[in-house]
């Protein structure tokens, strides 16, 4: 059965393709490589034993993206994760985030719904709950205004999905709104590969732990929390990419009677900085140099999820702990760097 898996030479779109042909699955990436790498292809087959179709396509050509439906007419299912996701830099250019995030996903949709019955499932966030009013946040709570284009483009990205649904009763979407993704392959043959310096904490823990980066900067340890940072909920990215296969596989089924629906993707453990900075130190070994600095402006103070929609209606609990998923993290920062 064919999947398309656009974005699938990213972070959590490549942990996503390892697991779709795991299972069996045919699976076609559609990357444009503006933040991935060609290589990345090579890990996944090394992992799999099996080379994914690859085309190299910017989906804002909306020409390319009938051409791409006319050539392949019988994909089963997408799963889009092809988006720009830098907070900072959607402020600065929010042209080019609501182009990619919000433009390739209608030309997607566009020629799903010609198709009759399609399936497609979404790359969300959290940042859709904002500071939520209740902890752990359940699917129920309120979206929240966005901070940024980046987050803007999820919500609305949601709309757009759920208003097609609406009126297209053969189509059949998820959005799968993740928590904080961490961690690589266990083989570190795939993993996060950040441009430039990362915004993420994770891999600025890890390029410090290298030695890449001189110190990390704890961003603010004055907040309404035990020890004072932030709280966030860190899922490894294997995890993550198991729960696009169940969600597929769903879809798939055809047996529920919604055909929108939206499932937070997480642990449903909130952990601070100073405990993530911790579990590194224990991973790998050694102190992590680090600073407290101002606060992050636009930083929620707490975000876990409430992961039972996704227990009970997937059947799918993330397994790993955060020590594990840092240590996959540490082994794949110290592979690439050797
Ligand atoms: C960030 C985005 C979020 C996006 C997600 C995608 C912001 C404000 N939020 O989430 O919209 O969906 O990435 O991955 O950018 N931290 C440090 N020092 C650092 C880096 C981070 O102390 O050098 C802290 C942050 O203040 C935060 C935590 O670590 O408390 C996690 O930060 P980060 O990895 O950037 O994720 P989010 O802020 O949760």
């Amino acid at each position: 059965m064919k999947i398309l898996v656009t974005g699938g030479l990213g972070f959590i779109g490549s942990h996503t393709v390892v697991e779709l042909q795991n299972e069996g699955f045919e699976v076609i990436i559609i990357d444009n490589l503006s933040n991935s790498s060609i290589e990345v292809v090579k890990g996944i087959e090394s992992i799999t034993g099996k080379e994914p179709i690859f085309e190299q396509m910017d989906l804002r050509d909306k020409q390319k993206v009938r051409d791409f439906f006319s050539a392949y007419d019988d994909i089963a299912g997408v799963i889009h994760f092809a988006a720009s996701k830098a907070v900072g830099e959607s402020v600065e250019k929010p042209l080019l985030y609501y182009e990619n995030n919000l433009g390739t996903l209608i030309y997607l949709l566009q020629e799903l719904v010609k198709k009759g019955r399609a399936n497609f499932i979404f790359s969300s966030s959290c940042t859709v709950y904002g500071q939520a009013d209740e902890l752990p946040i359940t699917e129920d709570a309120p979206v929240k205004p966005a901070e940024s284009p980046y987050g803007n483009t999820k919500q609305v990205g949601e709309e757009i999905i759920s208003d097609t649904c609406k009126v297209n009763p053969q189509l059949a979407a998820i959005a799968l709104r993740y928590f904080n993704p961490i961690g690589a392959h266990s083989t570190a043959k795939i993993g996060e590969l950040p441009i430039g310096v990362p915004q993420n904490l994770v891999p600025f823990i890890t390029q410090t732990g290298i030695g890449l980066r001189e110190q990390l900067s704890v961003f603010g340890d004055d907040y309404p929390t035990p020890d004072g940072t932030c709280i966030r909920d860190y899922i490894h990215v294997v995890d993550l990419a198991k729960a696009h296969v169940v969600a597929l596989q769903r879809l798939l089924e055809e047996k529920h009677e919604e055909n929108f629906e939206v499932f937070n993707l997480g642990t449903g453990q909130g952990s601070s900085v100073l405990e993530v900075i911790q579990s590194f130190e224990r991973v790998a070994g050694k102190k992590l140099k680090n600073k407290v600095v101002a606060r992050r402006p636009g930083d929620v103070i707490q975000a876990y999820a409430d992961t039972k929609k996704a227990n009970e209606v997937l059947g799918w609990k993330a397994l790993s702990t955060l020590d594990d998923a840092m240590a996959s993290a540490w082994k794949w920062e110290q592979k690439i760097r050797k």
